[in-house]
């Protein structure tokens, strides 16, 4: 959170006023500092000198305005739909450093992905493997291709953010690929490149990472065996960020840990980190509507919700919720945080010790990852303001949606 810090007891982002900035911009309003981004893809580029090849996973946040600060440090990106093809070209990502990962790609986004020419695409079934090579055979193209494997690893995270164990529905069984490379290596419009893997998300160790690489490296020794040479290995995303106890390695020790493997210096290293590059970026902007007390519980409650920021209800997430002006002489209560919605999994944070009235502005933090891009017309409530701050100004990267734009496309029977 160094981009969001107190001067004279205001929260402030690269300078800027976070009052100021919402009362222009109105909540509730996800702020996105430029400097936090670009500090943070930084740290993963400068941890190397491998060769390798930063593919930001877009789903963490898609606004074009974080993807064309990626872009324009030289990033690529792990996408996993064209729609987030069409965002990543948008802001001028460069194609050839694209991976495309997903479990269920359609004929028309493979199509697309081939004809614009990405990097790779991480194949995760036989069916798809089939499937790209008919529509590179009809474009009369090449794909290339890595098999995304399932290492049967425990990241011991949240179970819906799991991903690389045995019975999860991600990859392809670690024995199963190396019959499924050499039946790639006889299709005529596939080109092998890599080797792909992703167990899961927010995790906070950098042993489940070791494992997972160290079985990669055992598939890539028992390919070359058999005549099979690789390019890459991609190792995905999931580098956890410190929201509350947890204590993430940092991306050097990261990476440290991983180059201990001793990775052949021909085989380039592509990462798919999200979270880790943008979360500690953001916050989320809400105004305090009221306060209200029941029995002995004292509620909070805030301009934004569940449809705005899904974590702490879908994952029981965590996160710090400080006020945007400090009040340091003020009585302090403990509350809940909660939004308008009319369900009681409609929390921003629980028993949480503020001194606020009706008015103040609260700040959700690091919420820069799966915030926006998560959210929802619930309730029938307009999609949230995005803003970035960049060198002492800010700019409205989306406008909040406005009511009519909600169901401008809605029509009735008659
Ligand atoms: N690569 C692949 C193939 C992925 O599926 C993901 C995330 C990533 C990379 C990026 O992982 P990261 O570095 O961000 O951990 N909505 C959940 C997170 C879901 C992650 C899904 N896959 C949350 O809010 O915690």
């Amino acid at each position: 959170m160094n981009d969001f810090i107190y001067h004279n007891h205001e929260l402030t982002v690269d300078g800027l006023s976070v009052k100021d900035i919402v009362r222009q911009c109105q909540t509730p309003c996800f702020i996105y500092s430029h400097a936090g981004i670009t500090r943070a893809w930084r740290s993963f580029d400068n941890a190397t000198t491998h060769p390798h090849l930063i593919c930001y996973a877009v789903k963490a946040n898609s606004n074009l305005a974080v993807l064309n600060t990626l872009a324009e440090l030289g990033s690529g990106f792990d996408i996993v739909s064209q729609g987030e093809l069409m965002r990543v070209l948008a802001a001028k990502g460069d194609p050839r450093k694209v991976v495309f990962s997903g479990v269920g790609k359609q004929s028309d986004e493979i199509a697309m992905a081939l004809k614009v020419g990405i990097n790779c695409f991480n194949v995760e079934s036989e069916a798809e493997l089939l499937l790209i090579n008919q529509i590179a055979n009809h474009l009369n193209v090449q794909a290339p291709i890595a098999l995304r494997v399932n290492p049967d690893v425990d990241p011991i995270s949240h179970p819906y953010i799991s991903t690389g164990q045995k019975e999860s529905k991600f990859g392809i069984d670690a024995q199963e690929a190396i019959n499924l490379y050499q039946q790639a290596a006889t299709l005529k419009h596939v080109k092998i490149k890599g080797i792909a893997c992703h167990i899961g998300s927010q995790l906070t160790t950098t042993a489940p990472f070791v494992e997972a690489l160290q079985r990669l490296l055992g598939l890539i020794d028992q390919l070359e065996n058999k005549g099979i040479k690789l390019e890459h290995v991609d190792v995905g995303g999931g580098l956890g960020v410190h929201y509350h106890h947890q204590k993430p390695p940092t991306p050097n020790e990261y990476m440290s840990a991983l180059l201990k493997l001793n990775i052949p210096s021909h085989l380039k290293l592509i990462l798919e980190p999200g979270r880790a590059i943008v979360a500690n970026a953001g916050i989320l902007a809400t105004k305090v509507l009221l306060i209200k007390q029941s029995g002995n519980k004292h509620f909070c409650v805030v301009d934004c919700a569940m449809n705005d920021y899904l974590r702490p209800t879908l994952y029981d997430a965590w996160h710090n919720i400080i006020p945007v002006q400090q009040q340091p002489q003020a009585l302090t209560q403990i509350y809940d945080i909660v939004g308008p919605i009319c369900e009681s999994g409609d929390f921003l944070g629980k028993s949480r010790e503020l001194a606020v009235k009706a008015g103040d502005y609260l700040a959700v933090c690091q919420t820069g990852a799966y915030g926006f891009v998560m959210s929802s017309n619930y309730n029938s409530r307009p999609k949230a303001a995005e803003v970035m701050a960049k060198d002492n100004a800010f700019k409205i990267v989306r406008p909040r949606e406005t009511l009519e734009e909600m169901f401008a496309k809605e029509s009735l029977w008659t």
